[in-house]
């Protein structure tokens, strides 16, 4: 449940009380900048409702600056930077991937160039098409791939940012070190002043990679499925989303909308017969791989030579899970090797058992890890 009247610091500290997140000062700093930013966009707001009213005071004031969050992997930069999105006083407002972001700006680039060849300057129209959408910009994975990026980038930002635009960005390199070594890098620097003019850079130093930890000493396989096995995926999915709400989602799977039923960031849960008894098929399992780095499966039942199709989906599913190496938390009737011990189907299952053992394992886990963290390869779940 998004709650806009509560600061993000508040929220932090709600969260770390709750046990969600663990203690810890460098991401206290972090919000602590990041709260600044949400009470000066709260009182731009009102200034800028204000200036507009009345007729002395026809310039609105200058927007606040921005915050640039950078460090290691799995620091909890992300989880910072979408709660403090979450809870932003500013519409309209959007959460991309900044991979994304840039490949929606190539492409209306072409376009506008392609309906209007005699567009003598293609940037204002693309700057005033992405400030009408979005007052504040979060960026997560800022980073600057090749030499189109970067002679797009500086234009368009110093463009944004002319138009009031607000960004904050999480990144795993400092501003001044982007693009650098690169042929062309001497030509982008101006671009790195516009940033740090516009964003203050915030470490997050910490010696923790949480993503890590919790892969190391997760608990994911969890029998019998009781009460207490619920409340252990219920503390997993806090824990993978730094304690974020569940909301529904959506995937696109060939031109269709694949409805995810609770999800939050780069972590969906399931109830077992939504995913296995219903009528999903391949596409969707590997929509699903796709999207997020970990699932969460409640009430895996027994299986049997009657529930054939059950199990051949659920099949399915691990091996598309499986492949992807994403992270799997389930509770479940039984072990893996006891789900289904008799009749048809049972073995083909056998190979199913014994992935679902592995992917208990810590070096299944930790090499999910290394695989999805750092810039993401993977098609980025919808923005919240
Ligand atoms: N203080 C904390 N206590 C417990 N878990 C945390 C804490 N901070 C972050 N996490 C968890 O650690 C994981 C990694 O966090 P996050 O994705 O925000 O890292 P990141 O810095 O963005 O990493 P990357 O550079 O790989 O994108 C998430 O599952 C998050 O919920
Ligand atoms: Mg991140």
């Amino acid at each position: 449940m998004s709650q806009p009247d509560l600061s993000p610091l508040a929220v932090y500290q709600a969260r770390v009380a709750s046990g969600a997140l663990s203690p810890d000062d460098g991401q206290l700093a972090a919000i602590t900048r990041l709260d600044r930013l949400w009470h000066e966009l709260a009182a731009h707001a009102v200034a800028a409702r204000a200036g507009r009213l009345s007729r002395l005071l026809r310039r609105a004031p200058p927007p606040p600056k921005g915050v640039y969050l950078v460090g290691e992997v799995g620091r909890g930069k992300s989880m910072l930077m979408d709660l403090f999105f979450e809870h932003a006083p500013v519409a309209p407002r959007q959460r991309l991937h900044f991979h994304a972001f840039m490949q929606d700006m190539h492409a209306r680039l072409h376009a506008a160039k392609r309906a209007n060849p005699d567009l003598a300057d293609p940037i204002p129209p693309l700057a005033d098409h992405v400030a009408g959408q979005a007052r504040l910009l979060c960026f997560d994975e800022f980073q600057i791939n090749d030499i189109a990026d970067a002679m797009l980038l500086g234009r368009l930002f110093e463009a944004l940012f002319a138009r009031g635009v607000v960004m904050v960005a999480t990144s795993n390199t400092r501003p001044e070190n982007l693009f650098q070594d690169q042929p062309g890098g001497e030509a982008f620097r101006p671009f790195i002043a516009i940033i740090r003019a516009h964003a203050d850079t915030i470490t997050l130093g910490g010696a923790i990679d949480y993503r890590r930890a919790f892969a190391r000493t997760a608990k994911v396989w969890l029998t019998p499925d009781d009460a207490q096995a619920t409340a252990a995926l219920d503390a997993a999915f806090a824990r993978l989303t730094g304690g974020a709400a569940p909301h529904p989602d959506s995937l696109s799977v060939n031109g269709r909308a694949l409805p995810i039923p609770a999800a939050a960031g780069r972590t969906a849960r399931f109830d077992f017969k939504a995913l296995c008894a219903a009528n999903l098929g391949p596409g969707d399992y590997l929509a699903i791989a796709r999207a997020y780095d970990s699932v969460l499966i409640d009430h895996i039942p027994p299986l049997d030579a009657d529930s054939h199709d059950v199990a051949r989906r659920f099949i399915t599913l691990i091996d598309a899970l499986y492949e992807a190496r994403t992270m799997l938390v389930a509770s479940a009737s039984a072990e893996p090797d006891r789900l289904f011990v008799a009749g048809r189907g049972a073995k083909a299952f056998e190979r199913t058992a014994s992935r679902l053992q592995e992917m208990q394992s810590p070096d299944y886990l930790e090499r999910g890890v290394a695989l999805h963290e750092g810039p993401h390869q993977r098609q980025p779940a919808s923005a919240p």
